[in-house]
């Protein structure tokens, strides 16, 4: 059984007395044999160490750059079928956590494991709502910045401040530190957020209203003016919820093996999260939503995708929204933000982008070179044109991926911590550089 696959698919050797879950190898260059043991369709690499040319030899390693097939951990967070289009948090599919959850519940099901009884889910909720203020010295901060700063860079600054704030959060083998930290995060993310948000358009800080949903008060620290109670619409207010109910967490990629891997060498969450939230700002992974609609406005229009699609081809670009190292198949995020794009267009107006979004869709979907690659439309692919219509700055997409996805970065970064097996991660390397030189001095450098 791989680490992604759920434990129910586990098939015991007991059926077949004759199997053994192990790997023979023969070492062609010393003709020894090793027998390996198999646990859940996995070898451990460091079971490879014994396989040794001499006594010197350090014994074999695996080379797996990007780590295309290397479980780093064991997980009970999120499964992934990569090839059939299914995601699951804690077992519960995602389709039907974005149809009948909300964000909070989602997260506290993320990090607990369970969905909350009634009485779990108000108190959550009390507590998160109830860690939404942020220290006025963080706002000081923020409008340090320059007026055009890009916010995912004021996000990551203002969240490593965040530690200098909270020393108890070093305490992170503290259960009650750890819950505070949690509530913390979880509630001020947003906040910063909007604060970010706010300072590039040079408007005054919205504080956070207590009497409104997670994403309720979200969109009136970002949106309100001059109303006394912002009252968000509802139909945007749960488009949001359901795209952060669908961000929440996505196991093992970059940012939350950067969460995992800064998180083991025991520095506070805070820190951890700046780092997992810098992974995320790259266009490769949370900044892909902003690069889509650039690429959809470098587009233009409909009639100019043929001609974009040929550069791509031609590996001159790339398609962006189109990918993903684990989905082959159509990414099941993507398949529900195509759907709230329509609700929110209702409200807001039809996104004149969509258009080019689905013809390239479309060609993609038909054309050799994405078929045979297995590129389909990832969850970046349509979220842009829903914050657009919402009235985000392209700046804010990444930035709406890093809010929600700080409940799934705590929930991987604790289950690190509490792992026996875990220690500071650090890989090995093939070194094939020079072997012992002597320093030359200047003068007899050419
Ligand atoms: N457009 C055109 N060609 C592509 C694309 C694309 N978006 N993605 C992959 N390919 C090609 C790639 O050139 C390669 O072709 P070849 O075999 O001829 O060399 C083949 O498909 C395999 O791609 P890869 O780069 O080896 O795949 P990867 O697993 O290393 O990369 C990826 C995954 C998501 C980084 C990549 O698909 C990509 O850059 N996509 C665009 C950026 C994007 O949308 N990122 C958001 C990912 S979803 C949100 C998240 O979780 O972060």
């Amino acid at each position: 059984m791989s680490p992604t696959k759920p434990a129910s698919v586990t098939t015991s050797n007991d059926t077949n007395a004759a199997r053994r879950d192990t790997l023979s190898i023969t070492d062609n260059r010393t003709g020894k044999q090793y027998e390996v043991p198999i646990q859940h369709d996995t070898i451990r690499a460091l079971d490879l160490r014994q396989i040794k040319v001499n006594d010197d030899d350090f014994g074999m390693m695996s080379y797996d750059p990007a780590f295309t097939n290397t479980a780093s951990c064991i997980s009970r967070i999120t499964f992934i079928d990569g090839d059939k289009g299914i995601l699951r948090y804690r077992g519960y599919p995602i389709e039907e956590l974005a149809e009948k959850s909300t964000y909070l519940e989602t997260a506290y099901l993320i990090l607990h494991g369970e969905l909350p009884t009634r009485a779990q889910l108000d108190d959550w909720t009390y507590h998160i709502t109830h860690h939404t203020f942020i220290h006025e010295s963080i706002k000081k901060f923020l409008d340090g910045f320059h007026y055009d700063a890009h916010p995912m860079g004021m996000i990551i600054s203002a969240v490593a401040a965040l530690s200098t704030f909270y020393p108890d959060a070093k305490d992170i083998f503290d259960e009650s530190s750890r819950q505070k930290q949690t509530w913390r995060l979880i509630g001020k993310m947003p906040t910063m957020a909007a604060f970010a948000y706010r300072h590039t358009l040079g408007m005054p800080y919205a504080y956070p209203d207590n009497e409104l949903s997670y994403p309720g008060n979200f969109l009136n620290m970002l949106f309100r003016t001059t109303e006394l109670k912002y009252r968000p619409n509802p139909t945007l207010e749960r488009a949001l919820d359901v795209l952060f109910i669908l961000h929440a967490d996505h196991e093992q990629n970059c940012s939350t093996s950067a969460m995992r891997g800064v998180g083991s060498s025991q520095v506070d969450p805070y820190s951890a999260i700046a780092a997992a939230t810098a992974a995320l700002y790259g266009p490769l992974h949370g900044g892909a939503n902003e690069a889509v609609l650039r690429m959809l406005l470098e587009i233009g229009s409909v009639n100019r995708v043929p001609e974009y699609v040929k550069h791509v081809k031609a590996g001159e670009k790339k398609l962006m929204g189109f990918g993903h190292r684990v989905y082959k198949n159509y990414d099941p995020r993507a398949k529900i933000v195509k759907r709230i794009a329509y609700e929110v267009f209702d409200v807001m107006g039809r996104n004149p982008l969509i258009d080019i979004a689905l013809e390239c869709e479309r060609i993609a979907l038909e054309d050799d070179y994405f078929v045979k690659r297995k590129l389909y439309p990832n969850v970046d692919f349509y979220t842009g044109l829903i914050y657009q219509s919402m009235g985000f700055p392209m700046t804010m997409f990444p930035v709406l991926f890093a809010i929600p996805r700080t409940s799934g970065w705590i929930a991987q970064w604790q289950e690190m911590l509490l792992d026996p097996e875990q220690k500071i991660a650090r890989p090995r390397q093939i070194y094939l550089g020079y072997e012992t030189r002597s320093y030359i001095p200047m003068d007899h450098r050419s």
